[in-house]
């Protein structure tokens, strides 16, 4: 992926809009749409201690995940991106769709405090790289640095 190019047009869409709905909403379509072999992307959001489906783009999806479980509850706590090649082997596993295989979760974090999470799954094992895990942190920052998050 060339994520230098995808930081430009995330930049250009995010321009004169700071709303966190709608910056979540068109970062999970565009990523949905510039990435191939991905079957789920979309935003989780911190209400609390709990994570709430946010917007996203896929099959419906499980509403609310406790805080540290799963893979995003994980991300969340921990303040760090978690890389799972193969779900079916990370312990706690939320499977909200069958057809996932393989999954990334970044942390939206301001101010020292997790305020979302960013979760990408892919029905191939394996799908992503540390590459992907870098370029995606760096639109996060991107996102964070156009977005009002409360
Ligand atoms: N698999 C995630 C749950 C969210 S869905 O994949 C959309 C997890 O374990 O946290």
């Amino acid at each position: 992926m060339n994520y230098q190019l995808l930081a430009k047009q995330l930049q250009s869409m995010f321009t004169d809009e700071s709303d966190k709905i709608a910056n979540m909403a068109n970062m999970s379509a565009f990523i949905y749409q510039e990435m191939p072999e991905l079957n789920w992307v979309g935003f989780y959001i911190v209400r609390d201690n709990n994570l709430v489906l946010g917007p996203f783009q896929g099959k419906i999806a499980c509403v609310r995940i406790p805080w540290g479980k799963g893979v995003c509850g994980s991300a969340a706590q921990e303040q760090q991106s978690i890389l799972v090649k193969n779900v079916h082997e990370f312990p706690g596993h939320i499977a909200c769709d069958s057809a996932s295989n393989s999954e990334l979760v970044v942390p939206v974090i301001k101010n020292g405090k997790t305020v979302a999470v960013f979760d990408l799954d892919s029905p191939v094992l394996d799908r992503f790289t540390e590459a992907d895990r870098a370029g995606i942190e760096s639109l996060i920052q991107i996102f964070l640095s156009h977005t009002d998050l409360d």
